[in-house]
């Protein structure tokens, strides 16, 4: 009783006292089951303490006191057992807490002779987490087709909820929801990243606690098959081993299932293995895989497996046939090989053979076939197999194609129109033939025992003339062709060129004359020259015999050559003598040249000129009778007057029996002489002597205009002579001095 009396003295006491702030925390936290202190700020002294009084004031504002520790302790009955007083402090413990622990905890401390101090605390009272567990909706997902709930349970207050995603914590986004104050975790549209582990952990100011991890099967696939060969190749010999392997990415593991060109096989899983493959299993392999949860199967793109039976050999070209004919033939070439997936390629020498209208590859390209073959058809022919993994190429073949004859020409040698006789002379013969032609030979229609591509004609004679062939003959084609003829004409030498006149001397417009060639030779052929001319025909001049014959008709004067007759053949030619014909004329142009007139005592000439072959014979007559001048010049040396009168000359040609005559006055005057010595050019001094030159020369210069020929002089006396070489430097008169023909004209004075 006192004590309870003393206590509510000190309370009263101190009950003006500040409050005690920093004696006691604010606040505190117990555990349920677990002990707590309140530890207060005192130092312990020397003199124990006097009072240290504990109080609660608990949760249903009922107020206990704990303990009063003064001389004697006063504990509550509830207390007894569950606490500790440290009197040195005047800290308490607290042991074996329940939640109605909690409240507000007062403390008065009066240390011995000082003021009383006062602490209060909070004491918050938890339960401790446990039991933490989490509970999915479910566990069996489908990705994005189903949403998952995981709750969290726990014991404990106060409790705070945090989920862990593996060691990530999980925060709310659009798939991911946390609800029911975190407790409750949903994932929307669940994804194959979703399995977890998660974890729910709780926690408390006093304590934590984290679930077991829960994972979450999310089935997802079958993606991204890949069905891949081992080894990886285009091809495969038969009996190699080959692993097909399929794989997907799929949760949970797919199922597997294998075709071949569409259609299933037995076996299952992953790999198909196929040992000791056959040509047989070549094809398209796929897989398909099969989820069991997602219902959903993916199948793999094909892929081609090839087997091959080992390499190409054996490669053989057969022909129907090796000997044929151009154009009339067709031939087929058949290709075999061992070997599988070939391929056949020909080839003609190194070019690869084409079809085309005549050239037909069928079978596979395994058959050859060439319609109307041609000389170029011939080949050789190879047949060249090939498959990816190797190749072969055939023996060459050859085929004979025959052709012809064709194109056969004949050729000379030396080629030339006409052969001496005695020459040698070739012939060859040549023709596009396969095989090679046989040659026979004719001349003039009619077979030579010759054979062979050449006929050698040696010393060849004149019977060996005539037109030469050749034939051509091939065996195979059996056919012929012929050549052009070549003509060959075999000559004797022209040689002993003569000719021979029937006359030699006519008379001019009467005569005829045959002249006549004869030659040593063969084809002969005759021509005419006269002079440097060649002789054509005309009316009066004929040409017979193949003109070995010249006949001239009513010859002229100028028809007297000379002439020669050239006479040819092919290879030689010759050419006679020349013949001169004397043609007889005249006389005609009978004239006199002299003065009229002259000078008694004048020397006087006149005289007489006549054309005519041969010479005439002259004869002058003085009025009328009968003088002694037989000469071309009839000379008066020192004229008289009784020599004025009439002048006649007769010429006669003794040969043509004809005579002409011409008449002459002269008269005969009074003085004196002339002068001659001076310049001839002088011509207005007439004397007798100046007119006999200058009558003379112009006789002679007339002529020449008349005739265009070249004029022989004859001196007949001394007196002309004398005079043509005083005056030869002025009128340059040329002697001819020599008579190259047999009776040239002649004029004479
Ligand atoms: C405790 O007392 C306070 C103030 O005096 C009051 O507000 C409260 O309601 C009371 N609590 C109970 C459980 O009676
Ligand atoms: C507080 O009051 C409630 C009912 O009002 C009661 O259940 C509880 O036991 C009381 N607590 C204490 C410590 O008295
Ligand atoms: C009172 O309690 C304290 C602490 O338990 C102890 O030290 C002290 O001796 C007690 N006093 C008496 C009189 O029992
Ligand atoms: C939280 O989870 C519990 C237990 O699964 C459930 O009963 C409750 O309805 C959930 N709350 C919400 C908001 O989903
Ligand atoms: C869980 O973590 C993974 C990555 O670790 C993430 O991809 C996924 O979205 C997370 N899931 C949730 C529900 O947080
Ligand atoms: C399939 O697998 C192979 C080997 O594993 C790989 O090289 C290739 O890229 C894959 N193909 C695809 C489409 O994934
Ligand atoms: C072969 O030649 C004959 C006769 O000329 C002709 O009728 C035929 O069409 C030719 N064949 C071919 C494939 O050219
Ligand atoms: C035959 O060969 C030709 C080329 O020469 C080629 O274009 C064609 O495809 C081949 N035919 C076959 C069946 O191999
Ligand atoms: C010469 O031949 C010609 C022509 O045949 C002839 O007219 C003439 O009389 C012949 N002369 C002689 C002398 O035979
Ligand atoms: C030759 O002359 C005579 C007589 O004048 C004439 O009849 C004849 O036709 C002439 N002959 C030729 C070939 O001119
Ligand atoms: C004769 O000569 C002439 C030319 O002079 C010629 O045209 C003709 O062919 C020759 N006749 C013969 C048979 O040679
Ligand atoms: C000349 O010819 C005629 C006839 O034509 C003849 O009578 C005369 O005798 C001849 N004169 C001389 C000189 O021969």
């Amino acid at each position: 009783m006192e004590t309870s009396v003393i206590l509510l003295i000190v309370l009263g006491a101190i009950s003006g006292l500040g409050h005690g702030l920093g004696v006691l925390p604010d606040r505190l936290t117990g555990a349920v089951g677990e002990t707590v202190t309140f530890v207060t700020s005192m130092t312990p002294t020397v003199t124990p303490f006097t009072v240290v009084t504990w109080r609660v004031e608990g949760i249903n504002n009922t107020t206990t006191n704990i303990i009063t520790s003064t001389s004697e302790n006063i504990t509550d009955s509830a207390y007894t057992n569950r606490i500790t007083l440290f009197r040195t402090t005047g800290s308490l413990e607290l042991r074996n807490l329940t939640p109605d622990d909690a409240g507000e905890y007062n403390v008065l401390i009066i240390p011995a002779g000082e003021a009383g101090k006062k602490g209060t605390c909070i004491l918050e009272m938890h339960a401790k987490v446990s039991n933490v567990v989490v509970t999915p909706s479910n566990t069996d997902l489908v990705e994005l087709s189903g949403s998952v709930r995981l709750s969290c349970s726990s014991s404990g207050s106060s409790l705070s909820f945090l989920w862990l995603n593996g060691s990530s914590e999980v925060t709310a986004s659009d798939r991911v929801q946390l609800t029911d104050g975190n407790t409750n975790l949903t994932i929307v549209s669940v994804t194959r990243y979703d399995q977890g582990p998660f974890r729910c952990h709780v926690f408390n100011p006093v304590s934590d606690g984290t679930s077991e991890p829960v994972k979450l099967s999310i089935s997802f696939g079958p993606e991204n098959i890949n069905l891949t060969l081992s080894p990886s190749q285009e091809h495969y010999d038969e009996g190699s081993r080959i692993i097909l392997r399929c794989s997907t990415v799929s949760t949970p593991t797919a199922q597997f299932s294998w075709f071949l060109n569409g259609d299933l096989l037995p076996d299952t899983g992953p790999e198909l293995r196929l040992v000791n493959v056959q040509m047989s299993q070549s094809g398209n392999y796929s897989c398909r895989a099969f989820n069991s949860k997602t219902l959903r199967s993916q199948t793999s793109q094909p892929a081609a497996v090839s087997v091959l039976k080992s390499q190409v050999s054996n490669v053989v070209v057969t022909p129907s046939s090796t000997d044929l004919v151009e154009l009339s033939g067709s031939v087929r070439l058949s290709c075999s090989s061992s070997g599988s997936s070939l391929s056949f390629l020909w080839l003609n020498g190194s070019s690869e053979v084409t079809a085309s209208d005549r050239v037909q590859l069928t079978d596979g390209n395994t058959t050859l076939t060439i319609f109307n073959v041609t000389r170029y058809d011939q080949g050789p022919f190879r047949c060249h197999v090939f498959n990816p993994v190797s190749d072969g190429t055939s023996e060459p073949v050859k085929l004979s194609i025959s052709f012809g004859p064709e194109n056969i020409h004949l050729k000379l040698s030396p080629s030339q129109e006409f052969y001496e006789r005695g020459s040698n002379v070739s012939l060859t013969c040549w023709a596009d033939s396969q095989p090679v032609a046989q040659f026979s030979w004719f001349l003039n229609g009619d077979v030579l025992p010759d054979t062979g591509p050449d006929l050698r004609l040696m010393k060849i004679q004149i019977n060996q003339s005539g037109s030469y062939s050749c034939q051509a003959f091939n065996s195979k084609t059996l056919r012929y062709q012929t050549s052009q003829p070549a003509a060959v004409s075999v000559l004797v030498p022209v040689s002993n060129v003569a000719v021979t006149s029937n006359t030699t001397h006519l008379l001019e417009l009467s005569g005829s004359v045959r002249l006549s060639c004869s030659s040593s030779g063969s084809s002969l052929s005759f021509l005419w020259l006269n002079g440097s001319s060649e002789v054509t025909a005309s009316d009066r001049v004929q040409l017979t015999d193949g003109n070995a014959t010249l006949t001239i008709f009513n010859v002229t004067r100028y028809d007297q050559g000379p002439f020669r007759c050239k006479v040819s053949n092919g290879v030689s030619d010759g050419i006679s003598q020349l013949v001169n014909l004397v043609v007889q004329y005249g006389p005609d142009s009978v004239s006199i040249i002299g003065p009229g007139s002259v000078h008694a005592g004048d020397l006087t000439v006149l005289y007489c000129s006549a054309v005519s072959a041969p010479s005439v014979k002259f004869s002058w007559l003085f009025n009328d009778k009968p003088t002694d001048g037989h000469e071309a010049a009839y000379v008066l040396q020192s004229s008289r007057s009784s020599d004025s009168g009439t002048y006649t000359c007769t010429a006669v040609n003794a040969a043509t029996g004809q005579n002409r005559t011409a008449n002459h006055d002269l008269t005969v005057t009074g003085l004196p002489a002339c002068d001659c010595s001076g310049a001839a050019g002088r011509a207005t001094i007439i004397t007798a002597g100046c007119c006999l030159v200058i009558a003379a020369l112009s006789v002679t210069i007339v002529y020449c205009l008349l005739r265009g020929r070249r004029v022989k002089y004859a001196a007949h006396n001394q007196e002309k002579i004398s005079v043509k070489e005083k005056y030869s430097d002025i009128y340059k008169i040329t002697e001819t001095s020599q008579n190259d023909l047999n009776s040239p004209p002649v004029m004479k004075f």
